[in-house]
């Protein structure tokens, strides 16, 4: 697994940083291709195949959705969205694009104020590592992912499928998180594109059990 530096919450994204990160375009370009994969991976048969439906039946949570650009992919292909991060600066820069057809609210991922089995599936791009990273604590930091694993369970419907493209520290935090999801139902597995190489990245991919 590839170190690379990495962002500081929340400081790279309040103030003039989250208007610095809006208006990057290299961030954007990024951002946009990211999401894309995760729109392929969402639908990888390895986890089984869908019946044939239409995206704007279903209703995708983007979580740690900052201003939006992971967001704005989702809409473009007509998915529902509700949009969801915990800086207000970001989200309101995402408010100010007057992006139609979605709802956006400002929670946090570990407490998201969702009703049960309402969600169709849960993308996140390039936020879950911020919910425990700076937890040092190992008591803590397993209460975290095991109460948000919890949640995601909670909100999604039957086969509703999870992916979180993030920064994992280490091999780890990998193990951990599978850890979790096993023990609440999810089966899955880890994607690594261009592993290695300075532009690695990691994509879980879950899906939760019938009940
Ligand atoms: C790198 S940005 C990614 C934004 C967006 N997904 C994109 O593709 O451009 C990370 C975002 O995660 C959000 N975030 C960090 N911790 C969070 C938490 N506990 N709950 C909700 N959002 C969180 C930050 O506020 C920030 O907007």
């Amino acid at each position: 697994m590839v170190k690379k530096e990495r962002p500081k919450f929340p400081d790279s994204y309040i103030g003039d940083q989250a208007i610095e990160y809006d208006t990057s375009k290299w961030m954007e370009r990024n951002q946009r291709i990211t999401t894309n994969r995760c729109l392929e991976l969402l639908f990888d048969s390895n986890l089984g195949v869908f019946p044939d439906f239409n995206n704007n039946e279903l209703l995708l949570l983007d979580l740690g959705c900052g201003t939006g650009f992971s967001t704005e992919i989702l809409l473009e292909e007509g998915f529902n969205v509700i949009s969801i991060d915990i800086l207000s600066d970001m989200i309101y820069l995402l408010h100010k694009k007057k992006l139609e057809n979605f709802n956006l609210i400002l929670a946090d991922i570990r407490n998201l104020p969702i009703r049960e089995n309402k969600i169709d599936h849960i993308i996140s791009v390039s936020s879950f590592n911020f919910i425990y990273e700076d937890i040092l604590d190992n008591n803590e930091k397993n209460k975290i992912l095991q109460q948000t694993v919890k949640i995601f369970k909670e909100v999604l419907n039957n086969n509703g499928r999870v992916i979180l493209e993030f920064y994992p520290e280490t091999e780890v935090d990998i193990k951990l998180l599978m850890k979790y999801f096993k023990l609440a139902d999810f089966n899955g597995f880890l994607v690594q594109d261009n592993p290695g190489l300075r532009k690695e990245q990691n994509f879980l991919i879950l899906e939760k059990e019938e009940n």
